[in-house]
């Protein structure tokens, strides 16, 4: 049976997927209302969510770390909370490779303690949204829900980690949790500390597009929206205590992509520069199949490659307002 969604908590939502997905729910669902929770840190960008103010008392915002108990369970009380969308995670590989406590904190025992607090409130969805990355590097096949976990990062491994926490509550306790595994996002909003931003934005300043290493490492894109519509499918129509995979057929090499963004900024090859790479133990591939999703939950890409990668070039370019907006909130937290 269909799960209708009323109060739906989003936790990250502040961040690149997650304040889209709010944005989204309240704009097509207008018979729900959305409590975005988020911690703030420097990848939470307040001014990402501020447009959401215009629902009114349909939105509301809360600062809290999904790690604090009795916050958590305060929200879900007062808001009468009956779907849980975690978002909430340290996000970037390299980072965790300098510093991967804090990954285990949000990623692994926040979503525990998300999990604890909703199984309490009898929530009667809980949504985890994870990552390809949790299957590891892999040659040529693309992994479906039956592969085993074989996380190469210490990023991937607390996002794992937390999965498996999620799949043991619907085991021990039969809770309603659902967990969708996307691969490598695009689009607007995203924190230019990855790929594509980070980059494309150095070649608009006139600097180098920068790869790690020969640059051949092979990664499947999808458009945040198209990810979001299938978070959005599973929340609804997903079968309990399963996982649901999201990815395209578009697999390029990060040099692929390199030339595809310096096309697109008016630049030749020769602005592509190969760095050493920080990555030890970099995975090669990712590879994803999601034929479960498209035949359990209807769901489809539907936004082509060459599109949204135009489309998102043009986005950075005429957000200005936003990028500075990242620097005065770094300003702020003192990062
Ligand atoms: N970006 C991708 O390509 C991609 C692909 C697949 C899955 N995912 C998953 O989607 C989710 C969102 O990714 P994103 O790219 O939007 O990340 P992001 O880094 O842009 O945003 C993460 C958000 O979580 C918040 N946060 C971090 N720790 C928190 C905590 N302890 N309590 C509350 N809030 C906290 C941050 O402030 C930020 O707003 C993550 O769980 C990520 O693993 C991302």
């Amino acid at each position: 049976m269909e799960h209708i969604p009323r109060n739906v908590l989003i936790t990250g939502g502040a961040g690149f997927i997650g304040s889209q997905f709010a944005r989204h729910l309240l704009k097509t669902d207008s018979s729900l209302c959305v409590v975005v929770f988020d911690k703030l840190t420097y990848a939470g960008n307040p001014h990402s969510i501020k447009d959401l103010e215009l629902f009114g008392n349909r939105y509301s915002f809360v600062r809290g770390d999904i790690n604090d108990l009795m916050m958590v369970r305060d929200v879900l009380k007062q808001h009468k909370i009956d779907t849980v969308a975690n978002f909430a995670a340290e996000t970037h590989v390299d980072r965790s490779i300098h510093g991967s406590l804090v990954f285990t904190d949000s990623n692994d025992r926040g979503t525990h303690v998300l999990l604890m607090a909703s199984r309490e409130a009898g929530v009667a969805r809980y949504i985890q949204v994870s990552t390809d990355e949790v299957y590891g590097s892999l040659e040529s096949h693309n992994a479906t829900e039956e592969f085993p976990v074989h996380p190469g990062s210490p990023y991937a491994a607390a996002k794992a980690a937390g999965d498996l926490m999620v799949l043991a509550f619907y085991n021990t306790y039969k809770m309603p949790v659902v967990v969708t595994r996307c691969s490598n996002n695009y689009g607007p909003y995203q924190y230019p500390e990855k790929l594509i931003p980070r980059n494309l934005l150095r070649v608009l300043k006139g600097q180098t597009f920068q790869i790690y290493g020969h640059g051949r490492q092979i990664r499947n894109w999808i458009h945040v929206s198209d990810h979001l519509k299938g978070v959005d499918a599973a929340m609804r129509r997903a079968r309990l205590g399963e996982i649901y995979n999201f990815g395209t057929d578009v697999e390029y090499s990060n040099r692929q992509i390199a030339s595809m963004i310096c096309k697109l900024a008016g630049k030749a090859d020769s602005s592509i520069e190969e760095i050493p790479d920080p990555r030890p133990g970099h995975d090669f591939r990712y590879g994803i199949d999601s034929s479960k999703a498209q035949k359990e939950l209807g769901w489809k890409p539907q936004i082509s490659f060459p599109q949204g990668l135009s489309d998102t070039v043009n986005w950075y370019k005429s957000n200005q307002h936003w990028l500075e907006s990242i620097e005065s909130w770094k300003k702020e937290l003192g990062v």
